[in-house]
């Protein structure tokens, strides 16, 4: 029995937690589930919100399904999954990117990786106000973390048969910080002579990819650019409710979908459980129940091909509807 952090989230998070998990469990996967809480509600008990426990529970288990926590916007306290990566150096958001069977988009040819480093850049959270009209947000890039997620994007390519590495900066604006993370993209390509190796500017990146996404192959960008860009590609395959997302570092990973807590529509039964469940399933191949994994892959893609789909990819289902159609067609 593998032992697991779960952390249920708020917001959307305790509805689609409560799916995946029920899933998992049908599967057959072997696994104590180590429950945590974090957040908004954790502070009111607790004074912060992400306690050392939740820190301990992953640095003892090393491995966490999370579910999206919400961050204040503009104000209040620090992202929580920010917190949480920083903590546990879970350096490297791999965020792939490929159609999924009867979901519907504009193209049916994507299959990318977006590699984001995951520890630094603006996420730093060095800002200070300078005066009332005038506040500063220091972008940190450093040598060190540069090459690592440039070497962990080589090595994916190689591990899963990729052909390209595309570095994306603004290095032509952001000379110095962007300028040092493609040097280090530079350096580390010269290791792999068998992986192709391009440079593009973030912002014809974008433009690229919704025009022609099938060019790309595994992305690797600076954190910010890396959240903004695989919303986009989260996009080209259907949207956030489909997106999932890992969080690996040296000792931990944290399995988590790319979308967060969305308050829109918090409640309503109406959230799409995908992201978070094929994160799930990503996290039992990483602890080797590869078994239950394709068992839960097979019943989601028949459960999709039976027209049984959320309302944000095109059907009319619940998400308790379609976590009990994808049980039974286990
Ligand atoms: P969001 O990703 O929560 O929602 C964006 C849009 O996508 C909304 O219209 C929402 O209804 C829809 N959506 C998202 N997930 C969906 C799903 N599973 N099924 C169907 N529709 C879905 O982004 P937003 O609104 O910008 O952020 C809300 C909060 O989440 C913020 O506090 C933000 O900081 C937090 N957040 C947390 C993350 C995490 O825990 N890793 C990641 C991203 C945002």
């Amino acid at each position: 029995m593998t032992r697991v952090t779960l952390i249920k989230g708020d917001g959307i998070g305790p509805e689609i937690s409560e799916s995946v998990v029920k899933i998992i469990e049908k599967s057959g996967a072997d696994i104590d589930w180590d429950i945590q809480t974090a957040g908004l509600d954790v502070i009111e008990k607790e004074g912060v919100p992400l306690p050392q426990r939740v820190i301990d529970s992953i640095k003892a288990n090393k491995v966490a399904l999370k579910a999206p926590i919400t961050t204040p916007i503009g104000k209040g306290f620090r992202s929580v999954n920010v917190q949480l990566r920083k903590e546990l150096n879970l350096f490297a958001n791999i965020r792939p990117c490929k159609n999924i069977p009867t979901v519907k988009t504009r193209f049916d040819n994507v299959d990318l990786v977006v590699v984001r480093e995951n520890t630094e850049d603006l996420y730093a959270g060095v800002e200070e106000k300078i005066d009332e009209n005038t506040a500063h947000s220091i972008k940190i890039i450093t040598r060190e973390a540069s090459t690592r997620i440039a070497k962990y994007a080589f090595e994916y390519a190689l591990k899963y048969g990729r052909k390209e590495v595309c570095v994306v900066t603004k290095a032509n604006i952001c000379k110095l910080s962007d300028g040092l993370f493609l040097d280090c993209a530079r350096e580390v390509s010269k290791q792999y002579p068998q992986i192709k190796f391009r440079e593009i500017l973030v912002d014809n990146c974008c433009m690229q990819l919704v025009q022609n996404p099938s060019q790309f192959d595994v992305l690797v960008l600076p954190n910010l650019y890396g959240d903004i860009v695989s919303d986009l590609t989260a996009g080209l395959i259907g949207g956030l409710g489909v997106a999932k997302s890992a969080n690996i570092g040296e000792d931990c990973a944290v399995f988590e979908a790319v979308h967060g807590s969305a308050p829109d529509i918090k409640g309503q039964d109406k959230a799409n459980p995908m992201a978070l469940l094929l994160s799930g399933v990503e996290m039992l191949k990483h602890i080797g129940q590869t078994v239950q994994a394709e068992k839960i892959e097979k019943a989601l893609y028949k459960t999709l091909e039976s027209g049984i789909k959320t309302a944000d990819i095109g059907g009319s289902a619940k998400c308790s509807e379609f976590t009990q159609a994808i049980i039974d067609n286990m």
